[in-house]
């Protein structure tokens, strides 16, 4: 578990991760790694971030690891804690340890899930030190020289008790996401699901009027993840009407005005 160049193989992405760029993030992601400065990708549900960041470490060539943090994380679940087996104690390393001994990168998804006291021991790693001190084993882990910390969160359903620390967001460079434009995320509907040009249009047009109710009764308008759900149920012959309510407007809402509205929405676009 602590020889690190033993499974960092496993962590691999061994094909292309299908990614749709929306403007020059995968040359400035990879400048951000040359001089290994972490990064920060904000934007909201759905809209690409986790598979630009599965991506960019296929590119790079790089092993990936995942943390999917939450308010229930402790610093020990991501820096590693002693475990008690049939042969005493034993030190295991948590994700973020086998990430910096590895030469990973490590994203963490969510990261303003995760208590303070948890994203305080980023910290060390994020600057010139980068070590990860390992207080109950006594052991301060420098961090190899490949290892990169990603994090990524959605400002927009945040309050404001659960935003980053300024000195833990200053520590990060940033890359703001949206939803495609119209035009990419219709090819992306195309690619992913493998629907027609026009469906992937109808579907990107609803998706356009959900957004539009924002802030008006909705905390986020659909994703792009549902669209390909939509678009997946559409290739695999459901009928469209049916795929759109199933995949778009049950799942984001039980407000029966904005339903309304999203029941007219897709009748008129799949009359
Ligand atoms: N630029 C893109 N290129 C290719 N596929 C995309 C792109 N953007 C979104 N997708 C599609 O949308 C789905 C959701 O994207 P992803 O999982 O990266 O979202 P996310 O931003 O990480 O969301 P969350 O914040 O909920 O984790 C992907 O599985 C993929 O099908
Ligand atoms: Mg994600």
């Amino acid at each position: 578990m602590n020889d690190p160049t033993l499974h960092s193989q496993s962590y691999l992405i061994r094909s292309e991760p299908y990614y749709q760029p929306h403007g020059n993030e995968v040359e400035l992601f990879a400048a951000a790694y040359r001089k290994r400065l972490p990064v920060m990708v904000k934007g909201p549900t759905g809209c690409g971030k986790s598979r630009f960041i599965e991506f960019m470490a296929w590119k790079l060539g790089k092993p990936l690891i995942t943390v999917a943090c939450n308010e229930d994380m402790t610093a020990s679940d991501l820096v590693g804690r002693y475990l008690l087996d049939a042969h005493g104690t034993r030190w295991i390393d948590g994700p973020l340890t086998t990430a910096a001994r590895m030469g990973a990168i490590c994203y963490l998804d969510e990261v303003v899930e995760a208590r303070q006291d948890t994203t305080v021991v980023i910290h060390p790693l994020t600057d010139h030190r980068r070590v990860l001190p390992l207080d109950k084993k006594g052991e301060l882990v420098q961090a190899h020289p490949d290892f990169q910390l990603v994090i990524s969160y959605n400002p927009g359903y945040q309050s404001l008790m659960k935003d980053l620390k300024p000195s833990t967001k200053q520590r990060f460079t940033a890359f703001d996401f949206d939803y495609p434009a119209p035009e990419l995320e219709a090819s992306i509907l195309e690619k992913e699901a493998g629907v027609a040009a026009e469906i992937a249009g109808q579907l990107v047009k609803i998706g356009a009027v959900a957004r539009r109710l924002k802030g008006h009764g909705l905390d986020e308008g659909i994703s792009t993840r549902l669209l390909v759900y939509a678009a997946s149920l559409i290739e695999d012959g459901v009928a469209p009407q049916d795929a759109c309510r199933m995949a778009l407007a049950a799942p984001i809402t039980d407000d029966a005005d904005i339903r309304a509205t999203l029941e007219h929405a897709i009748r008129s676009t799949f009359a």
